[in-house]
């Protein structure tokens, strides 16, 4: 696996491959790769001839007072990790390479930036959007690999794709889990022991919401606080828990079919989150 830091070595290596007719499926990521990281990367060799991977810890995507300087940075173990399972390439700029002082433009999904995550974190979906716009203008990939784990980004990617005209395919992963149920996250590792076994309580409220659901029970608002009131009496500090149609994430009325459950809570320090998609 050949591992660069700058823009101008990445283009490079892609215009030889592209010369010699091989197609690239991308995969980015902030590091501290875990199995859900990694099943994006195989899904990805299966997919395309070269697998491009980035690490690269985004600024933009951080709130004041959120964790971007303790965020986890494990350089090694990632690249072993990445040339294991045999991605082709690790593209891992500073933010100097892919922040000039004086830029001057982002890009913002209106409307849905300012929801759920968004709304507790403002400005989030606009650092993501914008860095990963850079990214695919800098990698031109045929398609781009994101985790279902977190929908409501891998519904402004979609979106963001589909109204600029990108020329990109961008194919969803399914969440991996711990054993537990848990969502594996860069996060889970700022859990302290007592947490982590309170940690996959999430996944069950979920899970419960959804059978609720499935019984055929269209009472979203009382679902919703049903299930902010386990989360609170488990130790939970719920930010949001919404029964949201999958296609855009509004809240789901009585005739929707394609449903996803979306839900954010703290756990102590950690904030984590998790949703659950399926039609009834
Ligand atoms: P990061 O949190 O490192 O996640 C990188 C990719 O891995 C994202 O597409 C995310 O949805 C996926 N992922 C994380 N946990 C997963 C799990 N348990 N199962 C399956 N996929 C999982 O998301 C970001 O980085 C950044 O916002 C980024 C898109 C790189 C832009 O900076």
């Amino acid at each position: 696996m050949r591992i660069v830091n700058r823009v101008f070595e990445l283009r490079e290596a892609i215009k030889t491959w592209r010369s010699n007719g091989e197609s690239v499926a991308f995969v980015p990521t902030m590091g501290n790769l875990h199995a859900g990281h990694l099943q994006l990367v195989s899904t990805a060799k299966k997919k395309a001839d070269r697998v491009v991977v980035s690490i690269f810890v985004n600024p933009t995507q951080f709130g004041a007072g959120e964790d971007f300087e303790t965020y986890p940075r494990t350089e090694r173990e990632d690249q072993e990790k990445l040339a294991a399972e045999n991605a082709d390439l690790l593209f891992q700029p500073s933010v100097a390479d892919i922040y000039t002082s004086d830029a001057k433009t982002i890009v913002t999904v209106t409307g849905l930036s300012d929801l759920y995550c968004g709304a507790s974190r403002p400005g989030h979906f606009t650092g993501v959007a914008t860095v990963v716009s850079k990214l695919f203008n800098i990698v031109q990939p045929d398609i781009a690999l994101f985790g279902l784990k977190d929908f409501q980004q891998l519904t402004v990617i979609k979106t963001m794709v589909r109204d600029l005209n990108i020329p990109v395919e961008i194919t969803g992963v399914d969440t991996v889990r711990e054993s537990s149920g848990l969502a594996m996250s860069s996060r889970n590792g700022y859990l302290t022991d007592a947490e982590k076994k309170v940690a996959p309580k999430l996944y069950y409220s979920l899970c419960a919401a959804r059978d609720t659901i499935l019984t055929g029970n269209r009472n979203y608002a009382d679902i919703e606080q049903q299930a902010m009131q386990f989360l609170q009496q488990a130790g939970f500090q719920p930010d949001y828990f919404s029964v949201c149609r999958s296609s855009d994430l509004k809240k789901a009325d009585a005739e929707d079919m394609d449903l996803v459950l979306l839900v954010a809570a703290k756990l102590g320090k950690t904030r984590l989150i998790d949703n659950i998609y399926f039609s009834r």
